[in-house]
């Protein structure tokens, strides 16, 4: 039981942290997760690198993860799939999820990304300015609750547009035209 995590240190995830994130993820989101919509997007393909981050405490024990996946909306705009976020049971409603939102949010805007989707809670994630609005127009390959499909512009304007069915990301994917 972690009742006092001390000071927490927020990393990038490591090779060696991927078995507990995996356990904190199915865990919070149970062993059925793997059915949803949004894993047949990750299938295959790697999560970003750069944008999966784990929490450590004074102990060395992982008690927060974060992780975003590259997707492609219509073969035409990239964005990053956020998710999933979990925190260990203990510590939630304690402003770690909002830290590692914010973390990843600000680092994927620093790595050049435009645009983030992901399902989630509209009631936790609107905090963080997801919105139903911005995802009208996109679609994800299967089925997922209306309401908690969400999109977010790190650059104003750009979901302007955008359009269509979402698709796993290809590697070596380049833009053509001005699309950007
Ligand atoms: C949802 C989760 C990631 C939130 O992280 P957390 O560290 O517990 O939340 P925070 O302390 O950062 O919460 C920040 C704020 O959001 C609110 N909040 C937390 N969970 C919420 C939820 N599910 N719905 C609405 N609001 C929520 C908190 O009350 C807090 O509000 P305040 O700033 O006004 O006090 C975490 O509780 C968790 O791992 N849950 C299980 C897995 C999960 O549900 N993941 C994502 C949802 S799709």
């Amino acid at each position: 039981m972690i009742r006092d995590p001390g000071r927490l240190r927020l990393l990038r995830e490591r090779p060696r942290d991927a078995g507990a994130v995996e356990a904190m993820n199915e865990a919070a989101f149970g062993p059925d997760r793997q059915q949803k919509t949004v894993y047949r997007l990750r299938e295959g393909v790697k999560p970003i690198r750069e944008l999966c981050f784990v929490a450590i405490d004074q102990k060395d024990r992982m008690v927060a993860s974060i992780r975003n996946w590259p997707i492609l909306i219509s073969d035409k705009w990239p964005a990053v799939m956020l998710g999933p976020l979990a925190i260990s049971p203990e510590l939630r409603g304690m402003g770690y999820g909002k830290a590692l939102m914010w973390h990843s949010m600000a680092q994927s805007r620093m790595l050049g990304h435009s645009r983030i989707i992901l399902v989630g809670d509209p009631e936790y994630y609107n905090q963080f300015g997801f919105r139903r609005d911005l995802a009208l127009n996109i679609q994800l390959p299967g089925w997922v609750e209306d309401r908690r499909f969400l999109a977010l512009e790190l650059v104003a304007g750009s979901m302007i547009g955008v359009h269509g069915m979402i698709g796993k990301w290809r590697v070596g994917w380049r833009p053509s035209g001005r699309r950007k």
